[in-house]
């Protein structure tokens, strides 16, 4: 019987998110990405959606962490051999899709296809056979899903060029309604360059810098690392758990919030809060939004 319900609610959640997929970008740029990263609260971030219910990177998955009350709704993306970008996680399309039956392709990439062939994959089975027929939405109908009714974006670029990625945002004027985020720091120096208003976060850790590659000790942020970050003008850090309290009190003093990925454990949430942290990126939303009610 819940089962049922449950199944039922997420049929209607899907006629909605479908029903958004399609609504144009009614509202005009209004800098809601700086107001946020201004606030002094917890920011909650739903990692590629709500993924730990609904597949990730789909607007099924997007529509949920709207529904979740997520600050922002988390996405990646890649170019396709004709220059779209497409929102996907890994860098081929064999776990969260169904390409190997479908375009009989196995280690196939974003690069690898054109529209026509990523317009044909289902994104949406490998989860749960009740998303079967999702489709992998570009970058452009993600934001447009995702940005409807005051919902932000925190964009990770994966692959692509700044141009290309600052013309979607320019095309569907929300400059600074979103945040660009990118562990490829080259990409956050040239949209510096290219939409130069443009929020940015760096991901973290490197593997290296300008060719070093560093030790695990290094990877934690600290002084160094933020002064490598503040050179990019980048707003904030978005790090994996390799933190310490006197990092983020650096980060702190030199004016950049720090987002912490990917936590799905509500003690993990309290202790990195208690740390100092500003953001949790997390497949499951309502969990951090307990962790902070409970802390
Ligand atoms: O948002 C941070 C997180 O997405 C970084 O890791 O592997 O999911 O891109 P990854």
């Amino acid at each position: 019987m819940i089962n049922k319900t449950y199944i039922k609610l997420l049929s209607a959640a899907a006629f909605i998110a479908a029903f958004t997929f399609t609504m144009p970008s009614s509202q005009a740029a209004d800098g809601r990405a700086l107001k946020l990263m201004e606030s002094d609260r917890t920011i909650v971030v739903a990692h590629r959606g709500f993924s730990m219910g609904a597949p990730e990177n789909t607007v099924p998955a997007f529509f949920w962490g709207k529904l979740a009350e997520a600050d922002m709704v988390e996405l990646d993306f890649y170019v396709n051999k004709e220059g779209t970008l497409f929102c996907l996680h890994d860098r081929t399309l064999d776990r969260t899709t169904d390409i190997r039956s479908t375009l009989s392709l196995t280690n196939a990439t974003m690069l690898d296809l054109t529209d026509a062939q990523v317009r044909k994959l289902d994104a949406g089975k490998w989860k749960n056979p009740m998303y079967a027929g999702t489709p992998m939405p570009s970058l452009e109908e993600a934001l447009i899903a995702i940005q409807a009714d005051g919902g932000m974006t925190l964009a990770e670029h994966k692959t692509g060029s700044a141009a290309q990625c600052a013309a979607v945002l320019t095309k569907l004027d929300c400059v600074n309604d979103l945040i660009v985020q990118s562990f490829n720091w080259n990409f956050l120096a040239d949209m510096k360059k290219v939409l130069p208003e443009q929020i940015t976060v760096a991901l973290g850790p490197q593997n290296e810098i300008r060719g070093v590659k560093l030790t695990a000790e290094q990877k934690v942020m600290d002084k160094t690392a933020v002064d490598e970050m503040l050179k990019l003008g980048v707003a904030g850090a978005a790090w994996n758990k390799q933190l310490t309290p006197e990092g983020i009190e650096y980060a702190h003093s030199k004016g950049l919030k720090v987002f912490v990925y990917t936590i799905n454990d509500i003690k993990e949430a309290q202790e990195l809060l208690a740390m100092g942290v500003d953001g949790i990126i997390t497949d499951n939303p309502a969990l951090v939004w307990k962790a902070i009610a409970t802390k």
